[in-house]
Order: structure tokens, then sequence, then C-alpha cells
């Protein structure tokens, strides 16, 4: 079953289309990171005008690289939320337009649900399993019994742990999106600031703002005493909290649910300190651990298009009264 998959939720425009799933035949991402790197963030107006210039190239682009036609196609997966309104909504009027004109199912697929499936193309997810999701608005635990079957056991309880580190680059003075910089940056430097460990109690939810606000104070106190600080050195501390937190409440999380498969998901999973962790952390624990390729770390079609297989499965579909939603629960 050839799926084609539609994401279009932030700043990438991208489809791709994948066989049963797990075979990845075609992706084309485009990013328009460098236009709001400008304005130091995304633009909703600016972004949704971007897709509505990029989409049906995007469309036309991936079919091509495919060697494909849109006859070839069996269903068109959609991001249809959570995400920025006016983007989510220049995906789904693509993805209602080819569904109507072609006569093919849509299949409405939740943004989180696509990173999460975005292991699934690394090699198919075995159950169960906790997956850690960390993106630049999300940061939650999921415990999953079986295909298509999401519980949510922790969240944050204010900042995402990619914006949290979009914000830290600000103070730093790096561009954005940030976390990729100050994840590089903390490589350079060692662990001297003394921030504290965020939201380290039993439950298995996080919270980043009063970390993020840590840096923020420390950055001003420095500066206002005529100190530099060293931003190799607050990059790292900053990640090893982050790192540390993460690693800590996603091993409990294993340990009391009794699971032994991990997947990581979501844009922060491309951060090289937090692979590093949980890598050693699982080879430790005897953990089965999966993380996405760097490239589908980030937003793509790809992961909409895998977890729309499964959603297809379990019977989802939508019709052409679908609405995107700025916030959506996972179901
Ligand atoms: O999943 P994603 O592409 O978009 C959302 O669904 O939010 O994640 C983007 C977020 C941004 O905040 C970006 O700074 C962060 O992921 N990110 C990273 C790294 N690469 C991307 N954060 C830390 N370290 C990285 N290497
Ligand atoms: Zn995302």
């Amino acid at each position: 079953m050839y799926i084609l998959g539609i994401e279009s939720s932030c700043d990438e425009t991208s489809v791709s289309i994948v066989k049963n799933g797990t075979k990845e035949i075609s992706t084309v991402i485009l990013s328009q990171m460098d236009v709001h790197a400008y304005y130091g963030g995304v633009v909703p107006e600016i972004a949704s005008r971007m897709h509505v210039e990029n989409i049906t190239i995007v469309i036309e682009e991936t079919l091509k690289k495919a060697k494909m036609t849109m006859d070839d196609i069996d269903a068109i997966a959609i991001a249809y939320g959570p995400g920025l309104i006016g983007s989510l909504l220049v995906g789904l009027m693509a993805a209602k337009t080819l569904s109507f004109i072609y006569n093919k199912p849509l299949i409405p697929v939740h943004h989180i649900a696509g990173h999460i499936y975005a292991n699934n193309l690394v090699k198919e997810l075995e159950f169960p399993l906790i997956a850690l999701v960390v993106s630049g608005g999300h940061t939650q635990l999921v415990y999953m019994k079986e295909n298509y079957n999401f519980k949510v056991i922790g969240s944050t309880l204010d900042d995402a742990v990619g914006e949290a580190y979009d914000k830290v680059a600000r103070v730093i003075g790096l561009p954005y999106p940030g976390g990729p910089l100050v994840d590089k940056l903390s490589k350079k430097g060692m662990d001297t600031y003394n921030l504290p460990l965020p939201l380290n109690d039993k439950s298995y939810n996080f919270s980043f703002s009063g970390l993020k606000s840590s840096v923020i104070n420390l950055s001003h106190n420095e500066r206002q005493r005529g100190n530099e600080i060293i931003k190799e050195n607050l990059a790292c501390s900053f990640q090893n909290r982050v790192v540390e937190i993460l690693t800590k409440k996603t091993m409990k999380a294993l340990k009391d649910y009794k699971v032994k498969n991990l997947i990581i998901a979501g844009g922060v999973a491309a951060n090289r300190g937090l692979r590093k962790s949980m890598e050693k952390e699982s080879e430790k624990n005897d953990i089965n651990l999966t993380i996405p390729e760097i490239k589908y770390c980030t937003d793509n079609g790809a992961m909409i298009a895998a977890a729309g297989y499964y959603a297809y499965l379990r019977g989802d579909r939508a019709d052409l009264d679908l609405n995107a939603k700025a916030t959506l629960e996972m179901k």
C-alpha cells in the first residue's frame, strides 16, 4: 500500500511516499528556516504564505522522484494538527483536493503520532514501548501497548524542550532555530554553571521554564557585573541538565511499566547529548532503543505517511469536512 503523506504544521512543507508504513520511496522537504531566522522565530503569516507557494511543487517533485503518478497512490495521509492553524490549513486543503479529485481515502494523522512513527522507518516498532517525544512544541512520555495505541503518561507543565533550547540560544546570541547550535556549542564547553535539575520528582512530567529562566537570570546578572558569560560552558551546563532529567524520567517509566522497548521522537531527538545518554543508559539497562535518522527527527512527510498506514489499518478515515486543529489530543 502506497501512502502519500503531507506535513505542513510549522515551517516545513514536506511530502513523502511510503510503502506499507515502513519503506520510504521518496521524500521532499522544503524548509523555510532561513526566512524565519531573519525574524528570530517562525512568523505564522509568512509560514502559511510560503506553504501556499510551495505545496504543489513539493507534491509534484515527490511523485516525480518516485517515478509515480497519483494513480499509483492508495491513500493520502495528512497531519491536520496540532500546529500553526494557517500552515496546517494549506496542507489539509491540498490533501482534501487530491483525495477528492483522485478518489483516494483521506487519513487524518496527529503530528506527534507522525514523529513517533518516524522510528518505524528505521525498523518496525516492537511493543509494548515507551516513546519519549521531544520537539519544539511537545515534550511527552507515551506508553504504547500496540500499534496506534497511545497513552500519554507524562507531559511538560510549561515550555517544550525544543522551545527552551531556542530561547536559551537567543540569550546566548545564536540565531533561530538555536537548538542544534546549542547542542554543537555544548560539545566545546564544560559543565561549570550551577543550574537546577528541573522538576526532579517522582512524576513523569517535565518543566523547562524554570531552567530557562535560570539561564536568562544568570546571563543578565553576569552582564550587570561586567562579566562575560562563557557561552560554551552555559550551553553545556544547560544541555546536561536537560539530558539528565529526560534520561532519568524515561528510564523510570521503562522500569515502572516493565517495558524493554524505547523510541525517541521529535526535533530534539537529533540532539547528540541526548542520543549519547540514551544509548548509554539503554545499554546498561538492556533496553532496545530506536532513534530516527537525524533528517527524520524534524518535521517531514515520511513520518506522516508511515503513521498514516497504521491509522488506516485501525480504520481512521476523514472526509472533506475535516478541519485543521491548532491543539489536538493524541488518541
Ligand atoms: O519536531 P520539530 O521539527 O518541530 C516541532 O514539531 O516542534 O522540532 C523542532 C525543534 C526546534 O525547537 C529545534 O531547535 C529543536 O527541535 N532541535 C534541537 C536539535 N535539533 C533540532 N534541539 C536540540 N538539539 C538539537 N540537535
Ligand atoms: Zn514536529
